[in-house]
């Protein structure tokens, strides 16, 4: 079998995505897979057509390989891939969409607002930044509505800083996620489906050493600590694993999935997110989880290669 490894692409985590790439083909090779490696580009559709690899796995982040496009690509023609259908990835990647399916599943994720550029022009920034802050309170979280690795992401503490993080914000995306910001413990919870149904790995705690979980701190070794298991009592484990799972299933993911979630103060699970293409970097978190579990990387990708074939 010939496995397609598809990374770089054109969004602001090509440089994570080739790192992904490069780490997950190495797996899979070591687990016997015959392995190509693609830099994404306009001439997918016809390399795929005419090259027609047995499976494709999709190391792309951000924009079009993780909103869904790329595989709705490889849907098109009937390649199979590991990983969540367009569908549900577009769903998915689309934050404030994805905090709105997860809230129906009865799960909880940080009051929001999304603001898309318009609003700031038609209505004026200020007396919306008023409205934000009387509605949400500070501190603040801001974000792109799609992305990740912490791009053009925010915490705002004084209501002085909200212009130029709303700028930041809006750098990379045309509409910004505001969200409260909670205090606690965050964590990563990788989920797998190798045949047997959804499963959590044990969740990764995040202790970044500038207390920031910024990219920096995401792909520089050392700057950030990672418990795993996290520092959890085994009750509060427990919901996170089913606070996952149930993610995982709300947002109707396939394969693998990370959520991205902080045990309040209150001991409360607040999602974040739901990540249809995990980072697998060396600093990455599924890969860590992984790691903790006793499985190996490549053997784990190879059995999902396996599911998508069949
Ligand atoms: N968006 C990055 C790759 C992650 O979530 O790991
Ligand atoms: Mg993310």
């Amino acid at each position: 079998r010939t496995v397609a490894v598809l990374a770089g692409g054109l969004s602001h985590e090509r440089d994570v995505s080739l790192r992904s790439g490069r780490r997950i083909a190495a797996e899979l090779r070591d687990a016997g897979a015959t392995v190509d490696e693609w830099d994404t580009d306009a001439a997918l559709l016809g390399r795929l057509r005419d090259t027609r690899p047995d499976a494709v796995v999709v190391a792309l982040h951000g924009g079009e390989g993780e909103n869904g496009a790329v595989q709705s690509v490889l849907e098109l023609l009937g390649v199979p891939f590991v990983g969540t259908d367009g569908r549900a990835c577009r769903r998915a990647h689309d934050k404030p969409s994805a905090k709105a399916e997860l809230t129906r599943a009865g799960l909880d994720t940080p009051e929001w607002v999304a603001l898309p550029h318009a609003t700031f022009r038609e209505l004026g920034a200020g007396a919306v930044l008023d409205a934000l802050v009387a509605r949400l309170g500070l501190p603040l979280m801001l974000k792109p509505d799609q992305g990740g690795s912490a791009l053009g992401a925010q915490v705002v503490r004084d209501a002085t800083q909200l212009p130029s993080a709303m700028v930041g914000a809006l750098a990379y995306s045309e509409t910004v996620l505001v969200e409260r910001f909670v205090d606690g413990v965050e964590l990563a919870v990788s989920v797998v489906d190798t045949g047997d149904g959804p499963v959590a790995l044990p969740a990764v705690e995040v202790d970044p050493e500038s207390g920031v979980y910024d990219y920096t701190a995401r792909y520089t070794a050392g700057l950030t600590r990672f418990h795993c298991p996290a520092r959890l009592d085994e009750a509060v484990a427990a919901r996170v694993a089913e606070t996952a799972v149930a993610a995982h299933r709300a947002l109707g993911l396939r394969d693998l999935s990370r959520t991205d979630a902080i045990v309040d103060r209150d001991g409360r699970v607040q999602v974040l997110e739901v990540n249809v293409s995990p980072g697998l970097t060396e600093t990455s978190l599924l890969p860590t989880a992984i790691g903790a579990a006793g499985l190996d990387l490549g053997e784990v990708f190879g059995l999902l290669v396996e599911r998508a074939v069949r």
